[in-house]
């Protein structure tokens, strides 16, 4: 029961679980943006619930005692404005299924990244700004939907198709490059939905190794392989009603996307070593940042299901192609980052900006709000000018006029570092930007 900060202004975020190991963690990742308790039972845990204002809990499922599952129910039924998100094995997604019914809007599925906590942190605190902001300004309920900003006449049209494939029970197909909003234009297809109250399960198709994609996709009944001790639901049967997001859909292995074809068609699902299928209600909601079309030539991916997925195809194209965005954008992070740290908003010189609205943005929004972020974080509150951008910026801008004279050995260690830089050094992301895979990356790295 510790506290980290004690600056008023930040969000305050309650950590639960017993091990002494994953509340490090979560505090390391979470204490430079929010302040941080925690706690390692469920009793500790309302205690705290009791005696002090707290936004956000994050909590296990498996705690001693009392289950993460009664935390949420007294949560719910005592703290109407505190956020919760449910962290949870995939071993245990039953109780994921429990956890949304209960009132858990966000679950984590173990073993997640710093990123994707952090994500799912962020997302909560944004529900919990907006339902406490019922002003806003007029204007800029026309440049953002569902999270989304933009004022491009492409951010207008996808805001637009939002809206109409939210009315339908269509399944989506989402394109774009990496950091470009995939994940945001899908949660906004669901939460504008008919099917907002039920669950949105986002699956990262290629973070599930191949031999478990099966069963953690359909669940598995008891006996079906050794270790299956009892039946367990899949994503799918967690999304039932809701909406299932399958992140990376180029992943997917060949024959599971024979699997996958089936259930867009009959709409039933087949547990891992069940005579019967049962049948599930589900909007799915597909995403890739692969040209679908050219896996198809090379038979790494199928064309029927390709069909049956972009029956509403959403394509958002990069940041480079939408410079009128950046302003909004920048603007946005800037308020953002200024509220949830408690610092001041900084100003950036018309010089500084020009640069960002010629750059070309390879990490996209995310590169952007990355950016922001840290000029938040380090300019307190002062001007932002040319000098204060990262090197290859600053280069970019100037290259026409100081000539040729880098060999492309150069260029490419600077981009490659830059770029690592942008995702804050993620290799995997970084990786995925550049095209390249983990291993390549790796060899064009400097030895550590
Ligand atoms: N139009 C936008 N308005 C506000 N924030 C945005 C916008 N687009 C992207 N973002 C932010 O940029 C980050 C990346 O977005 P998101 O995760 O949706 O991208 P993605 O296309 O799914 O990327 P990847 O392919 O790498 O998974 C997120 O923090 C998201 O909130
Ligand atoms: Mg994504």
């Amino acid at each position: 029961m510790k506290q980290t900060k004690e600056n008023e202004s930040l969000f305050a975020v309650l950590v639960v679980d017993d091990a002494p190991d994953t509340v490090e963690l979560m505090r390391r990742n979470l204490e430079h943006d929010y302040r941080v308790y925690t706690a390692s039972t469920v009793s500790q845990a309302i205690e705290l619930l009791d005696s002090r204002h707290i936004d956000l809990v994050i909590t296990d499922m498996k705690l001693p005692e009392h289950s993460g599952f009664d935390l949420i129910r007294h949560i719910r039924e005592n703290l109407k404005e505190t956020e919760v998100i449910m962290v949870t094995g995939y071993a245990s997604i039953e109780g994921a299924v429990k956890a949304v019914k209960a009132g858990a809007v966000e679950y984590l599925a173990k073993p997640f990244t710093a990123e994707e906590l952090y994500g799912a942190v962020v997302r909560s605190i944004e529900k919990l700004k907006t339902r406490k902001a019922r002003n806003m300004p007029a204007d800029l309920s026309q440049t953002s939907f569902g999270g989304l900003i933009g004022e491009s006449g492409v951010m207008l049209s996808v805001f637009e198709t939002i809206r109409k494939a939210a009315a339908t029970p269509a399944t989506v197909l989402i394109t774009g490059e990496s950091g470009t909003g995939k994940e945001l234009i899908a949660r906004a297809v669901h939460y504008n939905s008919a099917r907002s109250k039920a669950p949105f399960v986002p699956v990262n198709c290629s973070a599930i190794p191949e031999q478990l994609i099966e069963r953690e996709l359909f669940g598995y009944v008891k006996g079906s392989f050794t270790g299956a001790q009892e039946t367990r639901a899949g994503f799918f049967q967690v999304a039932d009603g809701g909406s299932i997001f399958l992140d990376d859909i180029a992943e997917m292995p060949l024959q599971m996307q024979v699997k996958l074809l089936r259930i867009l068609q009959e709409r039933e699902i087949v547990l891992v070593g069940a005579r019967r299928s049962i049948s599930v209600d589900i909007r799915v909601i597909a995403a890739t940042n692969k040209n679908l079309p050219d896996l198809i030539r090379q038979k790494l991916f199928r064309e029927d299901l390709y069909y049956r997925l972009n029956v509403i195809t959403i394509d958002i194209p990069p940041l480079r192609e939408r410079g009128e965005d950046i302003f909004l954008l920048t603007n946005y992070f800037f308020a953002k980052y200024a509220k949830t740290t408690g610092r001041a908003v900084p100003t950036i010189t018309d010089e500084a900006f020009q640069i960002l609205k010629s750059y070309n943005w390879p990490g996209n929004v995310r590169e952007l709000e990355n950016l922001i972020q840290r000029f938040v974080l380090l300019s307190e509150g002062g001007v932002i000018d040319i000098p204060d951008l990262p090197t290859l910026m600053r280069f970019s801008a100037v290259s026409g006029r100081s000539g040729y004279n880098r060999t492309l050995a150069e260029v490419e260690t600077e981009y490659i570092q830059h770029v690592l830089e942008s995702v804050q050094g993620n290799k995997t992301q970084a990786a995925k930007i550049l095209g390249i895979d983990r291993k390549t990356l790796r060899q064009k790295l400097p030895e550590e």
